[in-house]
């Protein structure tokens, strides 16, 4: 019992932060009138991304593991979740090339700095339509290229994005305290709930 609680949490925290990285320098107004998106096959460009996406999970992965380990209600996640790891984010992300970064969102996003651009829209739409998380997009945005890595809904993601009416009542109040237009609730397990989005540039 005890050791599926522990490998329960460890799964938390390897998925979660994907919940926890860069997450202020979202939006590029310039591709808010984009309707097309340019895929391209470039192995390169897609194993830079996921360096990039791995490199930032190994550096907020202990840190959340211990904020879950230490409070089981999840809260303390939150908490680590909304300041701690996006320093963490802030940090990687100046240590990455000039141009490149790191940022999550989704189409029902909980905080406004990770809503997405039109691009993010198009690119989400056709991964929720595939519904398959294994496969990593790149598109080419003219002046750097995106590598996007979808984000399926674990059990564990449920405790702070599931279902609002078995949410315990203090996490529904840490949430709507922090997030009052939260929409990244009522989740269900194996949902498409977002994306890691690795920017590169040319
Ligand atoms: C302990 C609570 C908690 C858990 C568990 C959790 N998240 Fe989140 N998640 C948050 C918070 C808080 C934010 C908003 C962070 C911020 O302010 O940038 C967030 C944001 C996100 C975002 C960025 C887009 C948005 O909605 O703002 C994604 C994507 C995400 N979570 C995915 C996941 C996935 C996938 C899991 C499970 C593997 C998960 N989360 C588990 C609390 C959690």
């Amino acid at each position: 019992m005890k050791k599926q609680l522990l490998s329960t949490v460890a799964l938390a925290a390897i998925l979660m932060l994907s919940a926890c990285s860069e997450t202020t320098t979202a939006n590029s107004p310039k591709n808010e009138k984009n309707t097309t998106v340019k895929y391209v096959q470039n192995a390169e460009i897609q194993a830079k991304g996921m360096k990039q996406i791995k490199g930032l999970i190994g550096d907020v992965k202990p840190a959340l593991m211990g904020a879950l380990k230490s409070d089981k209600t999840g809260i303390g996640g939150m908490e680590m979740c909304s300041t701690s790891a996006q320093e963490m984010g802030k940090k990687y992300n100046a240590s990455l090339p000039e141009g490149s970064k790191i940022r999550r969102t989704a189409l029902k996003y909980r905080n406004p700095n990770n809503k997405p651009d039109a691009t993010d829209v198009l690119v989400m739409t056709k991964l929720k339509a595939d519904n398959s998380f294994d496969k990593l997009l790149v598109v080419d945005m003219g002046d750097n290229y995106r590598v996007y890595k979808a984000l399926p809904t674990h059990k564990p993601c449920l405790v702070c994005h599931g279902e609002t009416k078995s949410m315990s009542s203090s996490m529904l109040e840490t949430i709507k305290a922090k997030y009052p237009n939260d929409l990244a609730v009522d989740f269900k397990e194996d949902d498409f709930r977002g994306v890691i989005v690795s920017t590169i540039n040319k």
